[in-house]
């Protein structure tokens, strides 16, 4: 009940002490009886929906976290920063251990894998601080695709934003997610990746949310999420 958002846990304990719950019909008086998505669970005689509420999140994630919900090794996760959301989150897709910026964070099974499917061609923005001084002259390489690997990439957008001596700020634009694909490619046109952060996925911007904190989408970035992916 706690999961499906009716009563936090406690709160359902109480109910169930006070054997105001019914599983399929029977009054229940123990905590530990299991439900799964068939049964039928009542709460002083009326039906509650078990389906868990849909959760949509935007963390922007700090360097030294790994994306996924558990590490073999024992290293802080992207859901160590969002432990008082209730509902079984999990991240979408992936960021790298040394890349920070927008992750999405939610539930919802079908917009996760939309989301993630290579043919939804979701542009994803990342703001790049790279050794060396880009020229001009790569942004067309970035077009027609680097060689990494033994691929080469979709075409690219590459926006430089500012030149120092021995380092640019680039704005690099991809809808691919290769494995490090934005270090490789960077490496590829002899440009090692000196900083790596994602600052929009879509129609969604991090903006000025804040290193380490995360909130909710609101209902129209849940929309133009979902209306700007390609059908998989
Ligand atoms: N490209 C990378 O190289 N790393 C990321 O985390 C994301 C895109």
């Amino acid at each position: 009940m706690s999961h499906a958002g009716i009563a936090s846990r406690r709160k359902a304990e109480e109910l169930i002490a006070q054997g105001r719950v019914c599983v399929n019909g029977v009054r229940i008086k123990d905590m530990g009886v299991k439900v799964s998505s068939g049964d039928v669970v009542e709460v002083d005689g009326k039906k509650v929906n078990l389906e868990e509420k849909k959760v949509y999140i935007m963390l922007n994630k700090p360097v030294g976290y790994i994306s996924s919900a558990k590490d073999q090794f024992g290293r802080k996760t992207v859901l160590d920063l969002v432990k008082d959301v209730k509902e079984r989150i999990y991240p979408v897709g992936r960021l790298d251990y040394d890349t920070s910026g927008l992750i999405l964070l939610t539930n919802d099974g079908e917009f996760a894998y939309v989301l993630t499917h290579p043919s939804s061609e979701i542009d994803k923005v990342y703001s790049v601080v790279v050794k060396g001084a880009v020229s001009k002259d790569k942004i067309k390489a970035f077009k027609k695709g680097i060689k990494i690997d033994n691929y080469i990439t979709s075409p690219a957008k590459l926006r430089i934003i500012n030149i120092t001596d021995n380092t640019s700020t680039v704005e690099i634009t991809i809808h691919e997610g290769k494995n490090r694909q934005v270090r490789k490619m960077c490496k590829a046109i002899g440009h090692p990746v000196l900083k790596l952060k994602r600052i929009a996925i879509g129609p969604l911007k991090l903006g000025d949310l804040e290193e380490g904190k995360w909130r909710h989408l609101t209902e129209q970035e849940v929309k133009a999420l979902k209306n700007y992916a390609k059908p998989v």
